[in-house]
């Protein structure tokens, strides 16, 4: 397992729309999915998208038992893995959380997002689930498959703001 190079806003594979997973997965897909666990907890950050380290497939894994939205750090990793994910459902009810990115540092703004979600699913056995979500792990998992689908968290804000995160990245975290 290695930590892999995390992809800063506004790379242009970071805007683009990510491939479906095929089973059984490979041995590099598999290692893949290894990487970003050590990655996301090396950040550290709560979730974490295949194309924020490069690589244009439909996998996110998040952990937001390990640190949640409050930040306190727990001992015990509650690594999850999400491939293929589809929303079936979407309340019309809203919730607003401060987001981050790790594609986008040191950069928090409140997103308004529906507050449950119902999501279907592939482990990486290939076995399809389906399942409701409500409330901070609602909104983690909206953000990562936002990923999924070439979407930022900064595409919600002002144009403005936009350029000046852009700017902001340019000037502090991209070489
Ligand atoms: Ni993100």
């Amino acid at each position: 397992m290695s930590v892999r190079h995390i992809i800063i806003y506004p790379d242009p594979i970071l805007a683009t729309v990510a491939q479906p997973v095929t089973f059984p997965l490979s041995h590099r897909v598999t290692t893949l999915i290894s990487d970003m666990a050590e990655t996301m907890y090396d950040a550290p950050g709560v979730g974490l998208a295949a194309p924020q380290v490069g690589a244009s497939l439909r996998i996110a894994i998040t952990d937001t038992i390990w640190r949640n939205e409050e930040n306190k750090k727990t001992d015990t990793r509650h690594l999850q893995v999400w491939i293929n994910p589809v929303f079936t459902w979407k309340s019309e009810q809203t919730s607003i959380y401060e987001e981050g990115c790790l594609s986008v540092p040191e950069t928090y703004e409140e997103v308004e997002r529906p507050s449950a979600i119902r999501l279907r699913w592939q482990d990486e056995q290939g076995s399809t689930h389906e399942s409701e979500f409500e409330g901070f792990m609602a909104t983690a998992l909206q953000h990562e498959f936002d990923h999924l689908d070439g979407r930022l968290f900064v595409d919600y804000l002002s144009p403005l703001k936009r350029r000046m995160i852009v700017k902001r990245m340019k000037k502090h975290f991209i070489e």
